[in-house]
C-alpha cells in the first residue's frame, strides 16, 4: 500500500501501514521532478552573492496560437517575455534599466519555421512577409531585451511553438535569461515561456470529410451570411476586433472574445464530460494551462473569471477587465497593496519597484505552482518554490525594518 506524494518539487514515495493505533506512514524515498522538457531541477542555490539578480516572466499565463494557419488564424506565435534586473551590491537593492544587455534564448528550440505553417501563411493573414523564425514584432527566438521605460525589460512577440527541437510538444519550456554588463556575464535565470496549440475546437466541429476548419468556417458562413470558407486563410481578429493583437475589427462586429463565448456560452453542455468546460477551448484537458498554487487549493477559472456568460458581457471590456489578486486577497491582508490602480497584475509591481510577477511567477503559475517547469526560478534564487520571500535573494545584508508588501512605503 504505497501512493506517489506530490510536494512542489520531488515525489515523495509514502507507505502507509494500518494498525490499531492509527496510520503509519513511511517515507521510503524521494525523487527529484524532473522539468518540463526532461531535466533535473538545477542544485538549489540558497545565499545569493552576485552583484546582480535577474528574474523572468511571461506577460501572460499561456500564449495560445494555432498549429495551422493554411485556413484560418486566431492567434499567431505571439510570446512575450520580461525581466527585471536588479543591482543587489549596494546599500538597498537597485532596479537596473540601462547598462546591460539582457540576452533571452530557449535552449532546446531554436527554430519555429520547421514546425508550423505561419511563415508561409504570414503574407495573406497579416500582410507582412517575414523572415522565417522572425515574428510579427520583428523578435526572433534568441537576441536581447530592450528597456521598457517602466524598471524592466521585455521581448516581444517571440515566435516560439510548444514544439521542442526534438519534436516533443512541451507547453512549459524554460526560456533563458543572461545579464551582460561590458560583455561580462553578470546573472542569468530560467522562466518558463508558455505556448499551447492545444486548442479543442475538435471537441464540436467535426463533420467527416472536412477539416476542423472548414466545418467552422462553413458554420459561420451558413449562419452569417459570410464567404470565410472562400477565403482561406482567414484572420478571425481582421472582422472580429481584437485587443492581443491590436486589430479594431469591422464596426458592429462583436469583439473576437464577445462573439466567442457569448455565442458558445449556451453550447457547452456536450462536453461537459471533460469537467473544466472552459478547457474546450482553451488549453487544455492535456496542457492545465491554471498551474498555480491556486489549483491546489481547488480554485478554478470560473471562480476568478465567472463563467462564459460572464466573460461575454457586453460591458465587459475583453482584455482589460481581468480579475485582480486585491479583490479577493485584500479582505484577508489588508495593510498590502495589490494591483497598482488601474493596472493589471502583469504591469504591476509592488515592494520598491519589483513587478508582482517577478517574486509570484505570472497569473495562471503564481507560486507554488504544481509544474516543475514553472518553480525552477524561485528554487534557483532561493532554494524552495513559491513566493520569493528571501530577503538576501535580492538584498546584501538581511533587513532591519520589516517587509512592506507595497509600491513604496
Ligand atoms: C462544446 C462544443 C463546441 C466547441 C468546443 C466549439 N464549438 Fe463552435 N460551435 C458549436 C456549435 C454547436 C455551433 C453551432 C453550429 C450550428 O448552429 O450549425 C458552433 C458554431 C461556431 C461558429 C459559427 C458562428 C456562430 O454563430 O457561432 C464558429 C465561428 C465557431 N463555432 C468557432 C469555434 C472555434 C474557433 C472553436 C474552438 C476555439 C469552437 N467553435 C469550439 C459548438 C462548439
Ligand atoms: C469577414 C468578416 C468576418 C470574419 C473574417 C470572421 N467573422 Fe465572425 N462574424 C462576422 C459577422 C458579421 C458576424 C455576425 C455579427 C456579429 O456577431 O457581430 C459574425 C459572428 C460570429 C460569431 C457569432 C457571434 C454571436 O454572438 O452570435 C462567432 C462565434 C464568430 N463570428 C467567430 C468567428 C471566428 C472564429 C472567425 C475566424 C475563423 C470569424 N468569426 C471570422 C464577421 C466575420
Ligand atoms: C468555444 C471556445 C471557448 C471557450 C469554451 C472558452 N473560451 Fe475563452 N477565449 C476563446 C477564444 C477564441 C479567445 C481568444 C480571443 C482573442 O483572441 O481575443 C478567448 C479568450 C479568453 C480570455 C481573454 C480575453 C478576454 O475576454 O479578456 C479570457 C479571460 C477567457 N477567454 C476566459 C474564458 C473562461 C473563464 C472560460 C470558461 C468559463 C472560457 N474562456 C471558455 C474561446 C473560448
Ligand atoms: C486565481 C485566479 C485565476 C484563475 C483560477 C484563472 N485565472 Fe485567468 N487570469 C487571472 C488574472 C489575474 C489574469 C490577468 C492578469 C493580467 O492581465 O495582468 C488572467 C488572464 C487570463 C487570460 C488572458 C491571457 C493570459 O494568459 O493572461 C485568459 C485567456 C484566462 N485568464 C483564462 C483562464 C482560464 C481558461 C482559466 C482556467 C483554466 C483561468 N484563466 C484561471 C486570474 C485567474
Ligand atoms: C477568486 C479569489 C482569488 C483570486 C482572484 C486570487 N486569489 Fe490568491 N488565494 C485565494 C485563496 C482562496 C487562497 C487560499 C487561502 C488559504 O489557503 O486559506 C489563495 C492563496 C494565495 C496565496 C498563498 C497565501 C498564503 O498565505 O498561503 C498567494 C501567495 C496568492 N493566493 C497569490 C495570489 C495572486 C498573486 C493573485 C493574482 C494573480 C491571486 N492570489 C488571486 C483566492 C484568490
Ligand atoms: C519582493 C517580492 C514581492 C513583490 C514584488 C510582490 N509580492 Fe506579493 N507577496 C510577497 C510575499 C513574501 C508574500 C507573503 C507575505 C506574508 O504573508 O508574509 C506575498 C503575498 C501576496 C499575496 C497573498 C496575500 C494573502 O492573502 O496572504 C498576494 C495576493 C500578493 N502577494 C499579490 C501581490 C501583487 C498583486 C503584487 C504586485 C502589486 C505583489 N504581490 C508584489 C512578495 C512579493
Ligand atoms: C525581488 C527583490 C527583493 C526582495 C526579495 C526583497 N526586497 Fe526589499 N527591496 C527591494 C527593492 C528593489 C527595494 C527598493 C530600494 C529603493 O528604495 O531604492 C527594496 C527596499 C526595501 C526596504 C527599504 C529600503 C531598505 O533597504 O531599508 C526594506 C525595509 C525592505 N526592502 C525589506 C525587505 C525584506 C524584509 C524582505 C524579505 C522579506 C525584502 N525586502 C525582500 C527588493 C527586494
Amino acid at each position: 500500500m504505497s501512493k506517489l506524494v506530490r510536494s512542489p518539487n520531488r515525489w515523495w514515495i509514502v507507505a502507509g501501514v494500518g494498525c490499531w493505533s492509527g496510520w503509519l506512514a513511511l517515507l521510503i524515498a524521494y525523487q527529484p521532478i524532473p522539468s518540463a522538457d526532461g531535466a533535473p531541477p538545477p542544485p538549489a542555490k540558497t545565499a545569493a552573492t552576485s552583484k546582480y539578480v535577474v528574474f523572468g516572466y511571461s506577460l501572460l499565463g499561456m500564449h495560445c496560437m494555432n498549429d495551422d494557419f493554411s485556413e484560418m488564424c486566431i492567434l499567431p506565435p505571439y510570446n512575450t517575455m520580461r525581466a527585471q534586473v536588479i543591482d543587489r551590491s549596494g546599500e538597498e537593492p537597485r532596479i537596473v534599466t540601462s547598462g546591460v544587455d539582457v540576452r533571452y534564448s530557449i535552449p532546446g528550440n531554436t527554430s519555429s519555421a520547421n514546425k508550423t505553417n505561419f511563415w508561409t501563411n504570414s503574407k495573406a493573414l497579416f500582410g507582412v512577409a517575414l523572415k522565417p523564425n522572425v515574428g510579427l514584432a520583428g523578435t526572433s527566438l534568441k537576441g536581447s531585451m530592450k528597456t521598457t521605460g517602466n524598471g524592466d525589460w521585455a521581448a516581444l512577440g517571440i515566435p516560439i511553438t510548444p514544439k521542442d527541437d526534438k519534436g516533443k510538444i512541451n507547453p512549459f519550456q524554460l526560456s533563458k535569461i543572461d545579464v551582460y554588463a561590458k560583455n561580462a556575464f553578470m546573472a542569468t535565470t530560467s522562466a518558463v515561456i508558455p505556448v499551447s496549440w492545444e486548442i479543442n475546437c475538435n471537441l464540436c466541429h467535426t463533420t467527416p470529410g472536412i477539416s476542423v476548419a472548414t466545418d467552422i468556417l462553413r458554420k459561420h458562413d451558413t449562419l452569417h451570411g459570410t464567404k470565410l470558407e472562400a477565403s482561406k486563410p482567414v484572420l478571425c481578429a481582421s472582422c472580429h476586433a481584437d485587443a492581443a493583437l491590436g486589430t479594431n475589427g469591422v464596426a458592429g462586429v462583436k469583439t473576437m472574445s464577445h462573439a466567442m463565448h457569448g455565442a458558445h456560452a449556451s453550447r457547452m453542455a456536450s462536453v461537459a464530460s471533460i469537467g473544466n468546460t472552459c478547457y474546450a477551448c482553451h488549453p487544455g484537458t492535456d496542457t492545465n494551462c491554471q498551474r498555480d498554487n491556486h489549483f491546489s487549493k481547488g480554485i478554478v477559472c470560473t471562480d476568478c473569471h465567472g463563467d462564459m456568460t460572464a466573460v461575454a458581457n457586453p460591458t465587459r471590456r475583453p482584455w482589460v477587465d481581468e480579475p485582480t489578486c486585491g479583490s479577493c486577497h485584500q479582505k484577508r491582508k489588508p495593510n498590502f497593496q495589490f494591483e497598482e490602480p488601474g493596472k493589471l497584475y502583469k504591469d504591476s509591481r509592488g515592494h520598491g519597484g519589483v513587478y508582482c510577477a517577478a517574486c509570484h511567477g505570472p497569473q495562471h503559475s503564481t507560486g507554488p505552482a504544481v509544474t516543475a517547469a514553472d518553480n525552477v526560478q524561485a528554487i534557483q534564487k532561493q532554494g524552495h518554490a513559491g513566493t520569493i520571500n528571501t530577503c538576501t535573494v535580492c538584498h546584501k545584508t538581511q533587513p532591519k525594518e520589516p517587509f512592506f508588501h507595497k509600491l513604496d512605503d
